[in-house]
């Protein structure tokens, strides 16, 4: 579902080489896109809008076509048979639906009642960097400043970015359409929207409570974000500060994060190496690299943690929710209804 968007043509990439058996894959799209061809696996799928019998018989949807659509067509491919995994921001909160990160959380997705939610790209990246920690030394504490790809807005902000920076080569003067502000050769403190007079956004907020609700921790974890937008086109970078209930050196981080299957540590800054974001594009894993200490404070860390938001942050983790489902035969089991509301 939201094949032709930037998540879903990237889930219909990953979904291709798959551990899971195939037997049909369909590609939903909005009816702007009927008959529209996209690929898969060195073929084409026709598009087909959601509706009527077209969602009869499915195993499974991995959805990304928007927060109103999974909101109105998750409970109902659920009722129709499917498990539904969700890459929109509706079912993550909600208290039947686990939110699972592959590698951080798995044995979450055994608790679903028919929606596996993906989280947050910006959340995703964090977590798979901070759960080695979480485990070996404990955290108190998280202070992280984003600088996210338009690529996480979807296909027309890409466009924007693009369109933008020709014009202003060329001297013109560019209308901002789909951020609030020109993204070309800018930097936006703004990521998403302001909700009801609060001065965090919404992206901000989902980092903060995302990350508790996959650690599994209450209001004790405490979690601060800036998330902001910044000219790249594909991959979020973020700048992680971390103050750990046990002692842990920079080195002792290094080596626990190295280990760690999905984490490639990049950290030799007089070398000039280190995540960049155009080294995660086109990467499942999520890359760390300037680990230091805090100064200012103790059992702190400063890290820097890049992935990319289409991979890791949406479609590798939902297609890797898929794998885990249908290795621990979750994909029909008997489950009761999400609770609406
Ligand atoms: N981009 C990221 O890095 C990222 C990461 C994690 C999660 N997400 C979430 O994933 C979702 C999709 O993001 P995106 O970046 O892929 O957006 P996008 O590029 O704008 O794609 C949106 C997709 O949804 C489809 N769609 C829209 N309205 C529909 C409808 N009424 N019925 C069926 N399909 C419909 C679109 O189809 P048409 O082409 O026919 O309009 C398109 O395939 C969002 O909820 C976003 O928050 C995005």
């Amino acid at each position: 579902m939201g094949a032709t968007g930037a998540v879903g043509s990237t889930i219909l990439e990953v979904l291709a080489r798959a551990r899971i058996p195939l037997s049909e894959v369909v590609a939903f799209a909005s009816e702007r896109s009927a008959g529209k061809q996209v690929e898969f696996d060195g073929s084409t799928l026709e598009c087909r809008p959601l509706g009527g019998d077209a969602i009869e018989g499915l195993d499974l949807v991995i959805s990304s076509a928007g927060g109103s659509v999974s909101a109105e067509w998750a409970p109902r491919l659920v009722d129709a048979g499917a498990v539904v995994v969700d890459n929109t921001s509706y079912w993550r909160m909600h208290d039947d639906v686990p939110l699972v990160v592959t590698g951080v959380n798995d044995d979450a997705a055994r608790d679903h009642h028919g929606i596996v939610a993906n989280p947050n790209c910006t959340t995703m990246q964090m977590v798979v960097a901070l759960k080695p920690i979480w485990d070996a030394a404990g955290i108190e504490r998280i202070v992280v400043s984003t600088y996210q790809s338009v690529s996480g807005t979807g296909r027309r902000a890409v466009d924007e970015l693009r369109t933008q920076s020709r014009a202003l080569l060329e001297g013109e003067h560019p209308e901002a359409e789909v951020f609030p502000h020109q993204v070309a050769f800018n930097v936006i403190p703004q990521v998403e929207t302001f909700a009801d007079g609060d001065d965090y956004t919404t992206e901000e907020r989902k980092v903060m409570n995302e990350t508790r609700k996959i650690l599994g921790a209450g209001d004790e974890l405490g979690v601060s974000s800036t998330c902001v937008r910044v000219p790249v086109v594909t991959g979020h970078s973020e700048s992680v500060n971390v103050q750990t209930r046990e002692e842990l050196s920079p080195e002792q981080c290094r080596k626990l994060l190295a280990r760690h299957p999905g984490i490639v540590v990049m950290d030799a800054p007089g070398e000039g190496i280190y995540p960049l974001a155009i080294d995660a594009e086109g990467r499942d894993e999520v890359l760390v690299g300037r680990i230091r200490s805090d100064p200012s404070r103790e059992r702190c860390l400063n890290m820097w943690v890049v992935g990319d938001n289409l991979r890791k942050g949406a479609a590798t983790n939902a297609v890797q929710i898929a794998e885990l489902l249908h290795e621990r035969e979750l994909i029909r089991a008997p489950r009761r209804p999400v609770r609406i509301g």
